[in-house]
Protein backbone atom coordinates (compact mmCIF):
# COMPACT_ATOMS: atom_id res chain seq x y z
CA UNK A 1 0.00 0.00 0.00
CA UNK A 2 2.79 2.57 0.95
CA UNK A 3 5.02 1.50 -1.68
CA UNK A 4 2.12 1.84 -4.38
CA UNK A 5 1.12 5.65 -3.05
CA UNK A 6 5.04 6.23 -3.02
CA UNK A 7 4.81 4.95 -6.56
CA UNK A 8 1.88 7.89 -7.48
CA UNK A 9 2.65 10.23 -5.84
CA UNK A 10 6.89 9.53 -8.05
CA UNK A 11 4.57 9.82 -10.97
CA UNK A 12 2.61 12.65 -10.03
CA UNK A 13 5.75 14.52 -9.10
CA UNK A 14 7.38 13.67 -12.44
CA UNK A 15 4.06 14.48 -14.36
CA UNK A 16 4.33 18.24 -12.78
CA UNK A 17 7.81 18.59 -13.64
CA UNK A 18 7.29 17.84 -17.44
CA UNK A 19 4.24 20.01 -17.31
CA UNK A 20 5.84 22.75 -15.79
CA UNK A 21 9.17 22.41 -17.86
CA UNK A 22 7.25 22.12 -21.12
CA UNK A 23 4.75 25.06 -19.99
CA UNK A 24 5.81 28.43 -21.48
CA UNK A 25 6.84 30.44 -24.51
CA UNK A 26 8.46 28.37 -27.39
CA UNK A 27 10.26 29.39 -30.27
CA UNK A 28 9.52 26.52 -32.36
CA UNK A 29 11.26 27.52 -35.60
CA UNK A 30 13.59 30.39 -37.18
CA UNK A 31 13.38 30.13 -41.00
CA UNK A 32 16.18 32.40 -42.56
CA UNK A 33 17.48 31.72 -45.62
CA UNK A 34 21.55 31.67 -45.81
CA UNK A 35 21.37 33.19 -48.92
CA UNK A 36 18.62 35.48 -50.61
CA UNK A 37 19.09 36.94 -54.20
CA UNK A 38 19.41 40.31 -54.36
CA UNK A 39 16.74 40.84 -57.46
CA UNK A 40 14.48 38.76 -55.17
CA UNK A 41 12.22 39.09 -52.47
CA UNK A 42 12.97 37.04 -49.67
CA UNK A 43 10.75 36.12 -46.48
CA UNK A 44 12.03 34.98 -42.81
CA UNK A 45 9.73 33.13 -41.06
CA UNK A 46 9.89 32.65 -37.46
CA UNK A 47 7.10 29.70 -35.95
CA UNK A 48 6.32 29.87 -31.72
CA UNK A 49 3.94 28.42 -29.85
CA UNK A 50 2.50 30.65 -26.86
CA UNK A 51 0.99 27.89 -24.49
CA UNK A 52 -2.11 30.05 -23.95
CA UNK A 53 -0.54 33.04 -23.54
CA UNK A 54 -1.07 36.03 -25.23
CA UNK A 55 1.06 37.68 -27.87
CA UNK A 56 2.49 40.63 -26.53
CA UNK A 57 4.91 41.84 -30.43
CA UNK A 58 6.89 39.74 -32.34
CA UNK A 59 10.00 41.59 -33.30
CA UNK A 60 12.28 41.78 -35.96
CA UNK A 61 15.81 43.27 -36.02
CA UNK A 62 18.89 43.33 -38.14
CA UNK A 63 22.56 43.54 -36.69
CA UNK A 64 20.85 44.23 -33.35
CA UNK A 65 18.69 47.30 -34.43
CA UNK A 66 14.70 46.58 -35.03
CA UNK A 67 13.13 46.92 -38.63
CA UNK A 68 9.86 45.25 -38.31
CA UNK A 69 7.19 44.50 -35.55
CA UNK A 70 3.68 42.96 -35.11
CA UNK A 71 2.06 43.91 -31.81
CA UNK A 72 -1.61 42.63 -32.05
CA UNK A 73 -3.15 45.41 -29.81
CA UNK A 74 -2.00 48.24 -31.93
CA UNK A 75 -3.09 49.88 -34.79
CA UNK A 76 -1.96 48.84 -37.18
CA UNK A 77 -0.52 45.76 -35.88
CA UNK A 78 2.01 45.63 -38.15
CA UNK A 79 4.87 48.67 -38.06
CA UNK A 80 8.40 48.53 -40.79
CA UNK A 81 10.62 50.92 -39.11
CA UNK A 82 11.85 52.96 -41.93
CA UNK A 83 15.43 54.17 -40.68
CA UNK A 84 16.62 50.31 -40.54
CA UNK A 85 17.19 50.83 -44.44
CA UNK A 86 15.53 47.49 -44.78
CA UNK A 87 12.54 47.70 -47.26
CA UNK A 88 9.58 45.63 -45.71
CA UNK A 89 6.41 44.68 -47.97
CA UNK A 90 3.78 44.80 -45.36
CA UNK A 91 1.33 43.12 -47.37
CA UNK A 92 3.23 40.18 -47.24
CA UNK A 93 4.40 40.60 -43.00
CA UNK A 94 2.61 39.06 -40.56
CA UNK A 95 3.02 37.62 -36.76
CA UNK A 96 4.49 34.81 -38.38
CA UNK A 97 6.74 35.89 -41.22
CA UNK A 98 8.29 39.22 -42.47
CA UNK A 99 8.92 40.06 -46.40
CA UNK A 100 12.05 41.96 -47.36
CA UNK A 101 11.98 43.65 -50.72
CA UNK A 102 15.01 46.20 -52.55
CA UNK A 103 17.63 44.17 -51.03
CA UNK A 104 21.22 45.45 -50.99
CA UNK A 105 24.27 44.10 -50.51
CA UNK A 106 24.61 45.48 -47.55
CA UNK A 107 21.62 43.53 -46.09
CA UNK A 108 23.56 40.69 -45.18
CA UNK A 109 23.60 39.62 -41.79
CA UNK A 110 22.34 38.74 -38.72
CA UNK A 111 18.34 38.46 -38.53
CA UNK A 112 16.43 37.70 -35.48
CA UNK A 113 13.43 37.28 -34.47
CA UNK A 114 12.05 38.39 -30.73
CA UNK A 115 8.91 37.27 -29.38
CA UNK A 116 6.79 38.34 -26.21
CA UNK A 117 3.83 37.78 -24.22
CA UNK A 118 1.57 40.20 -22.38
CA UNK A 119 1.00 40.18 -18.47
CA UNK A 120 1.48 38.28 -16.10
CA UNK A 121 3.53 36.14 -17.72
CA UNK A 122 6.11 38.74 -19.77
CA UNK A 123 8.00 35.93 -21.27
CA UNK A 124 10.47 36.86 -24.02
CA UNK A 125 11.99 34.02 -26.64
CA UNK A 126 14.75 34.96 -29.33
CA UNK A 127 16.50 33.19 -32.04
CA UNK A 128 18.89 34.57 -34.76
CA UNK A 129 20.41 33.39 -37.91
CA UNK A 130 22.82 34.95 -40.86
CA UNK A 131 21.94 35.50 -44.61
CA UNK A 132 23.82 36.95 -47.16
CA UNK A 133 22.86 38.73 -49.54
CA UNK A 134 24.28 37.93 -52.84
CA UNK A 135 23.57 38.56 -56.95
CA UNK A 136 22.82 35.60 -58.96
CA UNK A 137 23.28 35.92 -63.04
CA UNK A 138 19.91 36.29 -64.23
CA UNK A 139 21.34 34.55 -67.57
CA UNK A 140 23.35 31.46 -68.41
CA UNK A 141 27.13 31.44 -69.60
CA UNK A 142 28.23 32.51 -72.64
CA UNK A 143 30.19 30.07 -74.49
CA UNK A 144 32.21 31.79 -77.44
CA UNK A 145 34.57 30.46 -79.64
CA UNK A 146 33.75 27.34 -80.50
CA UNK A 147 33.20 26.40 -84.21
CA UNK A 148 30.29 23.86 -85.29
CA UNK A 149 32.61 21.16 -86.94
CA UNK A 150 35.94 20.09 -85.75
CA UNK A 151 38.49 17.16 -88.03
CA UNK A 152 40.79 15.22 -85.31
CA UNK A 153 43.63 16.99 -84.15
CA UNK A 154 42.20 20.17 -84.56
CA UNK A 155 42.49 22.65 -81.30
CA UNK A 156 39.10 24.03 -79.42
CA UNK A 157 39.57 27.24 -78.06
CA UNK A 158 36.81 28.26 -76.04
CA UNK A 159 35.82 31.08 -73.46
CA UNK A 160 33.19 30.87 -71.08
CA UNK A 161 31.12 34.03 -69.80
CA UNK A 162 29.31 34.02 -66.47
CA UNK A 163 26.03 35.95 -66.41
CA UNK A 164 26.53 39.24 -64.15
CA UNK A 165 26.82 38.04 -59.75
CA UNK A 166 28.10 38.91 -56.91
CA UNK A 167 30.78 37.46 -55.50
CA UNK A 168 31.95 36.49 -58.70
CA UNK A 169 30.37 33.08 -60.30
CA UNK A 170 32.68 29.45 -60.20
CA UNK A 171 32.67 28.65 -63.67
CA UNK A 172 33.73 24.74 -64.71
CA UNK A 173 34.15 23.41 -67.79
CA UNK A 174 32.88 19.36 -68.59
CA UNK A 175 34.11 17.65 -72.39
CA UNK A 176 31.39 14.71 -72.46
CA UNK A 177 30.27 15.26 -68.44
CA UNK A 178 33.92 15.25 -67.67
CA UNK A 179 36.23 17.65 -65.91
CA UNK A 180 38.98 18.49 -68.15
CA UNK A 181 43.00 17.72 -67.15
CA UNK A 182 44.43 21.22 -65.61
CA UNK A 183 46.27 21.74 -68.22
CA UNK A 184 43.69 22.34 -70.91
CA UNK A 185 42.38 25.19 -69.01
CA UNK A 186 43.77 28.57 -70.51
CA UNK A 187 43.23 30.46 -67.41
CA UNK A 188 41.62 28.65 -64.37
CA UNK A 189 40.86 31.46 -62.50
CA UNK A 190 39.37 33.82 -65.55
CA UNK A 191 39.48 37.52 -66.01
CA UNK A 192 37.27 39.27 -64.12
CA UNK A 193 35.31 42.43 -64.54
CA UNK A 194 33.61 44.23 -62.14
CA UNK A 195 30.51 47.12 -62.79
CA UNK A 196 29.44 49.92 -61.25
CA UNK A 197 26.53 48.53 -59.60
CA UNK A 198 29.59 45.92 -57.95
CA UNK A 199 28.04 43.10 -60.33
CA UNK A 200 31.15 40.97 -61.51
CA UNK A 201 31.44 39.14 -64.82
CA UNK A 202 33.92 36.27 -65.01
CA UNK A 203 35.69 34.50 -68.04
CA UNK A 204 37.86 31.42 -68.37
CA UNK A 205 39.15 29.61 -71.07
CA UNK A 206 39.50 26.47 -72.38
CA UNK A 207 42.02 24.96 -74.87
CA UNK A 208 42.36 21.51 -75.90
CA UNK A 209 43.32 19.04 -78.95
CA UNK A 210 40.10 16.89 -80.45
CA UNK A 211 41.17 12.92 -80.12
CA UNK A 212 39.12 10.43 -81.45
CA UNK A 213 37.82 9.62 -77.70
CA UNK A 214 35.60 12.85 -77.82
CA UNK A 215 33.90 11.42 -80.34
CA UNK A 216 33.98 7.77 -78.69
CA UNK A 217 30.79 6.51 -76.78
CA UNK A 218 31.41 3.83 -73.26
CA UNK A 219 30.66 1.35 -75.57
CA UNK A 220 33.48 1.76 -78.07
CA UNK A 221 30.98 3.07 -80.78
CA UNK A 222 31.25 6.67 -82.89
CA UNK A 223 29.27 9.74 -81.07
CA UNK A 224 28.35 12.27 -84.10
CA UNK A 225 28.54 14.57 -81.45
CA UNK A 226 30.38 15.83 -78.40
CA UNK A 227 29.10 18.28 -75.58
CA UNK A 228 31.38 20.72 -74.41
CA UNK A 229 29.54 22.86 -71.25
CA UNK A 230 29.97 25.57 -69.18
CA UNK A 231 28.61 25.60 -65.56
CA UNK A 232 28.42 28.81 -63.57
CA UNK A 233 27.70 28.23 -59.69
CA UNK A 234 26.58 31.00 -56.98
CA UNK A 235 24.79 30.20 -53.74
CA UNK A 236 22.03 27.97 -54.93
CA UNK A 237 22.44 29.36 -58.31
CA UNK A 238 23.55 26.53 -61.22
CA UNK A 239 23.14 27.86 -65.11
CA UNK A 240 24.62 25.72 -67.90
CA UNK A 241 25.41 26.64 -71.35
CA UNK A 242 26.75 23.95 -73.71
CA UNK A 243 27.24 23.34 -77.30
CA UNK A 244 27.53 20.00 -79.63
CA UNK A 245 30.63 20.39 -82.02
CA UNK A 246 30.55 17.50 -84.74
CA UNK A 247 33.41 15.70 -86.27
CA UNK A 248 34.07 15.63 -90.09
CA UNK A 249 36.49 13.75 -91.70
CA UNK A 250 37.33 16.05 -94.45
CA UNK A 251 39.37 19.05 -94.36
CA UNK A 252 38.29 22.01 -92.22
CA UNK A 253 39.24 25.87 -92.83
CA UNK A 254 40.68 25.06 -89.11
CA UNK A 255 42.95 22.08 -89.82
CA UNK A 256 43.44 24.35 -93.45
CA UNK A 257 44.81 26.99 -91.44
CA UNK A 258 46.95 24.72 -89.30
CA UNK A 259 48.23 22.94 -92.37
CA UNK A 260 48.87 26.47 -93.98
CA UNK A 261 50.79 27.59 -90.71
CA UNK A 262 53.14 24.03 -91.49
CA UNK A 263 53.82 25.30 -94.36
CA UNK A 264 52.66 22.58 -96.20
CA UNK A 265 52.44 23.99 -99.99
CA UNK A 266 50.17 20.84 -101.14
CA UNK A 267 47.49 22.75 -98.91
CA UNK A 268 47.61 25.83 -100.12
CA UNK A 269 46.14 24.88 -103.16
CA UNK A 270 44.12 21.68 -102.22
CA UNK A 271 42.91 19.82 -105.17
CA UNK A 272 39.62 20.29 -106.23
CA UNK A 273 38.28 16.91 -104.92
CA UNK A 274 38.87 17.79 -101.44
CA UNK A 275 35.83 18.94 -100.00
CA UNK A 276 35.57 21.94 -97.96
CA UNK A 277 33.35 22.17 -95.13
CA UNK A 278 32.27 25.09 -94.65
CA UNK A 279 32.63 25.99 -90.31
CA UNK A 280 30.56 28.15 -88.62
CA UNK A 281 31.04 29.04 -85.08
CA UNK A 282 28.33 28.61 -82.31
CA UNK A 283 26.14 31.95 -81.59
CA UNK A 284 25.09 31.67 -77.99
C1 LIG B 1 23.31 50.15 -48.12
O1 LIG B 1 23.52 50.20 -49.51
C2 LIG B 1 22.67 51.14 -50.17
C3 LIG B 1 22.87 50.97 -51.67
O2 LIG B 1 24.19 50.75 -52.01
C4 LIG B 1 23.01 52.55 -49.68
O3 LIG B 1 22.16 53.50 -50.32
C5 LIG B 1 22.81 52.61 -48.19
O4 LIG B 1 23.21 53.86 -47.69
C6 LIG B 1 23.59 51.52 -47.48
N1 LIG B 1 23.23 51.48 -46.09
C7 LIG B 1 24.13 51.41 -45.10
C8 LIG B 1 23.58 51.36 -43.74
O5 LIG B 1 25.33 51.36 -45.34
C1 LIG C 1 27.23 34.91 -38.44
O1 LIG C 1 28.08 35.90 -38.98
C2 LIG C 1 29.01 36.42 -38.05
C3 LIG C 1 29.72 37.59 -38.70
O2 LIG C 1 30.21 37.26 -39.96
C4 LIG C 1 29.95 35.28 -37.63
O3 LIG C 1 30.89 35.77 -36.70
C5 LIG C 1 29.13 34.17 -37.02
O4 LIG C 1 29.97 33.07 -36.72
C6 LIG C 1 28.03 33.71 -37.96
N1 LIG C 1 27.18 32.76 -37.29
C7 LIG C 1 26.81 31.61 -37.83
C8 LIG C 1 25.90 30.77 -37.00
O5 LIG C 1 27.17 31.27 -38.95
C1 LIG D 1 38.94 34.54 -74.85
O1 LIG D 1 39.01 35.78 -74.16
C2 LIG D 1 40.29 36.38 -74.24
C3 LIG D 1 40.27 37.61 -73.36
O2 LIG D 1 39.18 38.44 -73.66
C4 LIG D 1 40.60 36.70 -75.68
O3 LIG D 1 41.89 37.25 -75.78
C5 LIG D 1 40.54 35.42 -76.51
O4 LIG D 1 40.73 35.72 -77.86
C6 LIG D 1 39.20 34.75 -76.32
N1 LIG D 1 39.21 33.46 -76.99
C7 LIG D 1 38.19 33.03 -77.71
C8 LIG D 1 38.34 31.68 -78.29
O5 LIG D 1 37.15 33.67 -77.87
Amino acid sequence: MELSQTIIQSIFLLLNLLISRTRGLKLVRLDVPAIADIFSPVTLKCEYNLEDMNLYSVKWYKDGFEFFRYMPDYDPRSQALKSSGITVDLQKSDMNQVTLINLQFNHTGNYKCEVSTEAPDFKTVAQHANMTVMAYPTEDPKVEGVLSTYSLGDYVYANCTSGKSSPPAILTWHINGAKPDTWSWDNRRGWMEKDSQGLYTRTVGLQFQILSSHFTSNGGGLMPKMEIRCTSTIGNSVRHKAVYPTLVRALTSNSLAQKRLTGSAGVLRPPISIALVLVTSFRT
